[in-house]
C-alpha cells in the first residue's frame, strides 16, 4: 500500500527542490564569500589602529621624558624621591651635547622632542661597546724635526701646534714612533737639507723599522744626487710616503746620512703617520 504511494510523494519534492535549493546555495555562497572580505578588512584596519596606537603610546612616553625634566627643573621636583632627577637631567644633557651646544640644543630640542627622544634611548640600548667605538679618535701624530746640533743617528721630533699627537694610540719616545694597535698605517716623512756641491755622497733620507731583537729593516728610502750650484747651500727636499702592515707595540724611526746638513726651518721638515684600518 505505500508502494504505489512513495513515488508519488516525493515527485512533488524534487520538482520544488532543485530551484529552492539554488538559490539558497546561491545565497550561501554570496554570504560566504562577504564574510570573508569583511574579516579580511576589518583584520587590516585592526592592524592599522594597533600601529597608531603605538604610535601614541611612544608619543605619550616622550611626554612623560618631557614632563619630567620641567619637574626636575623646579626645587620641589628634586626633592621628590619617585623621580630620579640626576639621571633625568643627565639624560637630557646627554641629548643636548649631541646636538651640539646648548645655546643650539634648547630649541631643536623642543621642536623634535620625539625624535630625539628615540634616539637617546637607543642610545641607551647600544653596548658600551659599540658606543666607545663610535666615540673613537682618528689614530695620527704629525710631528716637526727638532734641531740638534750633534750628528745623530735617529732624527728627533716635538709636537706642532695643529699636527695631532694622541699619545694614547701613539707614543713618542727618542725620534721613535710606537703604534699600540696593530693595523695598516701611512707613514711618511720630508726632509730639507743643504747640499754643496763640493761633498761626494748622496744625501739620502730613510724610514726604519725598529727592531729591537734584530737589524732595522728598511721600509721607505730616498736620495738626492748633488746639486751642481757652486753656492753654499743649496735647499732641497726629499719625500716618501707608504702604507705598512704594523704590530702592535711597532716603532718607527726616520734617518739620513748626515743629519747635520738638516734644515729645520717651518713646516720643511716632518713625520707622521696615520692608522688606515
Ligand atoms: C656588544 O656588542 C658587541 C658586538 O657589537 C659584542 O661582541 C659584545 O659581546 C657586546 N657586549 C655586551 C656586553 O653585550
Ligand atoms: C740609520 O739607521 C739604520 C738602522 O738602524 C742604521 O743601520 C744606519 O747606520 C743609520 N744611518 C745613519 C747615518 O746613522
Ligand atoms: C686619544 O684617543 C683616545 C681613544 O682612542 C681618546 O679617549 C682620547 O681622548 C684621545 N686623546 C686626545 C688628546 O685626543
Ligand atoms: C755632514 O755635513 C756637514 C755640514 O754640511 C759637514 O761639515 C760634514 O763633513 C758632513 N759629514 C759627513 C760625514 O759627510
Ligand atoms: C733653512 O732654509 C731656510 C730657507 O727656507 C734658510 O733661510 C735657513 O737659513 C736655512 N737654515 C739652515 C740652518 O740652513
Amino acid at each position: 500500500m505505500n508502494e504505489p504511494y512513495s513515488p508519488a510523494t516525493p515527485r512533488p519534492i524534487s520538482s520544488t527542490s532543485p530551484s529552492t535549493m539554488k538559490m539558497f546555495m546561491g545565497f550561501l555562497a554570496v554570504f560566504t564569500v562577504a564574510q570573508t572580505i569583511g574579516t579580511v578588512l576589518f583584520c587590516l584596519y585592526l592592524h592599522m589602529k594597533m600601529d597608531k596606537m603605538e604610535e601614541v603610546l611612544s608619543l605619550n612616553e616622550d611626554y612623560i621624558f618631557v614632563r619630567k625634566i620641567q619637574k626636575c627643573q623646579t626645587a620641589e621636583g628634586q626633592e621628590s624621591t619617585l623621580l630620579d632627577c640626576e639621571k633625568i637631567l643627565k639624560g637630557f644633557q646627554d641629548l643636548q651635547c649631541k646636538d651640539g651646544g646648548a645655546g643650539k640644543g634648547q630649541p631643536k630640542f623642543e621642536m623634535q622632542r620625539g625624535h630625539k627622544h628615540h634616539e637617546h634611548l637607543h642610545l641607551m640600548h647600544k653596548n658600551e661597546t659599540s658606543v666607545t667605538a663610535e666615540k673613537r679618535q682618528p689614530v695620527a701624530a704629525h710631528l716637526a724635526g727638532q734641531k740638534s746640533n750633534k750628528v745623530v743617528s735617529v732624527l728627533e721630533w716635538q709636537t706642532t701646534t695643529y699636527g695631532p699627537m694622541n699619545n694614547s694610540l701613539i707614543s713618542y719616545q727618542e725620534g721613535k714612533l710606537k703604534v699600540k694597535e696593530a693595523g695598516l698605517y701611512y707613514i711618511y716623512s720630508q726632509v730639507s737639507f743643504c747640499t754643496k756641491a763640493a761633498t761626494s755622497a748622496p744625501f739620502t733620507l730613510y724610514i726604519y723599522l725598529y727592531l729591537p731583537m734584530e737589524e732595522d729593516r728598511l721600509l721607505l728610502k730616498g736620495l738626492d744626487t748633488h746639486s751642481t750650484s757652486k753656492s753654499l747651500c743649496d735647499l732641497q727636499s726629499i719625500r716618501e710616503g707608504g702604507v705598512f702592515k704594523l704590530r702592535e707595540g711597532d716603532m718607527v724611526f726616520v734617518n739620513v746620512t748626515n743629519s747635520t746638513q738638516v734644515n729645520y726651518s717651518h713646516g720643511s721638515t716632518y713625520f707622521g703617520i696615520f692608522k688606515l684600518w
